[in-house]
């Protein structure tokens, strides 16, 4: 089958990216991507491709490359599915924050909406495409709903999970590590896995692209998330562990990663893992382990979640034991809220938990970061439901400007690993703080020796 024409369903962080980034290589597809969210889509169309509502960088560039040529947003969900000969679906998949597997599972209501939608617009066959990451098994739904029209359309449901990360999503796009195709052995299955290859094949070289069973695919997801998390819990239990015994977390990770069955990446020590992925995959992966009743498999999975939250505790502990067992009516400047740089998504950052913790405390925290406006810090803290949103604007003071934000501060947390905050003026930042200046360093980033020649406290992680 020649493809011309693929739809989207969702232009949001992985939909937006991957969409421009087919149309970029693929001219002669028509790329289409839909979401109800009017203002979203409104913002994709942006004369002014600065303003796009996710910030990668080279994600601009892109889009003013393709759109308009091949590269089309709408909020036309009916006719964009009509037209296309491939649906990628690419909706969010939050953990459900009720009934059933609340706090832990997958919500799949997003899902099942669009499935319903294809089952009723759809009026020739067509080839869906799970894009979004989804419990071992949804193909199966998707399929049973699509297949209940009784209209004699054919669907062919593929698995293609999106491995991209955030901060880098146009290079993970435009070089991925591979790209992982899942559809069913019949005949039919292998016709539509060939016709996503040849959609990839137009910038991947072929030996990237790996074809599966759809359940493979859809596993295979999660556990590379799961296993990219531990890594992190793992060195994060070590960073503990240093702490106490005069190790330095940087020098183990060095010297573990160089062992090659290792490797060296992905072994950062940080104030705790973010993001909208890591913790809802794994919490996502325990809940389908227990529905089997494989309890070990699912408490061994659970045990990485735990120890984030307690190294993201931890941090916020130790800023108020640091700070003479009180840090009522101080003022805490973080540099940073984004859950990594290079990005504006703050899902789960460990920097809402930490703020959240000393805002019990009665802190004042004032938070400077390079892409996050006020209303999503705000927005963030009152998803928590911690306190009144009123409460939360009233403990929160944001500024533009990293100087001032640290003006009288009486500590200063790094939140986000921002390649600016090495470069600032560390003596001009010193001298109008609050005596003593302490520096939590959640990130290790910043230059021990020459903060503590400034006269700083320095706290690391995991030294
Ligand atoms: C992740 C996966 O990397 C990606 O393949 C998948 O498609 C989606 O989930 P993302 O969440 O965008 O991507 O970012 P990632 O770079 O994985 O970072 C996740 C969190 O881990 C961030 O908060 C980051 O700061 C933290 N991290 C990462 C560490 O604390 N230490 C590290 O060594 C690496
Ligand atoms: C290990 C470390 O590899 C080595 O660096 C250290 O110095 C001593 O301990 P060893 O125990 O000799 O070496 O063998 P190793 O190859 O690591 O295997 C250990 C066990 O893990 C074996 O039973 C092996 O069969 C098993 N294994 C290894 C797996 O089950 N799966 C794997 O992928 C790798
Ligand atoms: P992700 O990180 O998985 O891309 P996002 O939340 O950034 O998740 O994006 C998902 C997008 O999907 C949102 O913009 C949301 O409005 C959109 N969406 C959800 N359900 C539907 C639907 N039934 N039809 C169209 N768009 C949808």
């Amino acid at each position: 089958m020649k493809i011309t024409k693929i739809c989207c369903i969702g232009a949001g962080y992985v939909g937006g990216p991957t969409m421009a980034v087919i149309a970029q290589n693929c001219p002669h597809i028509q790329v289409t991507v839909v979401d109800l969210n009017t203002e979203r889509i409104l913002a994709w169309n942006d004369e002014n491709t600065d303003n796009i509502p996710i910030y990668e960088p080279g994600l601009d560039a892109i889009v003013a490359e393709a759109r308009g040529r091949n590269l089309f947003f709408s909020t036309e969900v009916d006719k964009a599915i009509d037209e296309a000969q491939i649906i990628f679906i690419s909706v969010n998949t939050p953990t459900k924050t009720y009934g059933k597997g609340k706090g832990m599972a997958a919500d799949l209501k997003y899902i099942e909406l669009c499935a319903r939608q294809i089952a009723k617009v759809a009026k020739d066959d067509k080839i869906v495409v799970e894009k979004s990451t989804l419990p071992v098994r949804t193909a199966e739904a998707i399929k049973s709903i699509l297949d209940s029209t009784g209209n004699g359309v054919q669907f062919q449901i593929l698995s293609n999970p999106e491995f991209l990360a955030e901060g880098t999503a146009v290079q993970d796009l435009l070089n991925p590590d591979r790209i992982l195709i899942g559809g069913d052995t019949t005949e039919e299955g292998q016709k539509a896995i060939q016709a996503l290859v040849d959609v990839y094949s137009n910038w991947v070289s072929p030996e990237k692209i790996l074809t599966t069973n759809v359940w493979s695919s859809e596993l295979s997801k999660l556990t590379a998330n799961a296993f990219l998390a531990q890594r992190i819990s793992s060195i994060n239990a070590m960073s503990e562990l240093c702490e106490k015994t005069g190790a330095d977390v940087n020098e183990v990770a060095k010297a573990i990663g160089m062992d090659s069955r290792i490797g060296s990446k992905f072994l950062k020590a940080s104030v705790g893992f973010g993001g909208s992925c890591f913790q809802k995959d794994i919490l996502n992966l325990v809940y389908i382990a227990k529905s089997y009743g494989l309890n070990e498999v699912a408490d061994y999975w659970e045990q990485v979640i735990i120890m984030n939250d307690h190294q993201k505790r931890r941090f916020s502990n130790n800023i108020v034991k640091t700070l003479y067992n009180t840090v009522a009516d101080k003022k805490i400047a973080f540099l940073g809220w984004a859950f990594k740089k290079d990005t504006n998504d703050t899902r789960e950052s460990a920097a809402i938990y930490v703020a959240n913790d000393l805002i019990n405390e009665h802190a004042n925290i004032a938070v400077y970061d390079p892409k996050v406006s006020r209303k999503k810090i705000l927005s963030d803290l009152d998803y928590l439901e911690t306190r009144s949103s009123e409460e939360n604007a009233g403990s929160i003071i944001t500024f533009d400007n990293p100087y001032l934000s640290c003006e009288n501060a009486h500590a200063i947390a790094v939140l986000t690993e921002w390649d600016e905050f090495v470069h600032y003026d560390w003596q001009k930042i010193y001298d109008k703080m609050q005596k003593p200046a302490f520096v939590f360093d959640g990130r290790n980033i910043l230059n021990k020796a020459e903060l503590e020649n400034i006269g700083f406290v320095y706290q690391a992680i995991g030294s």
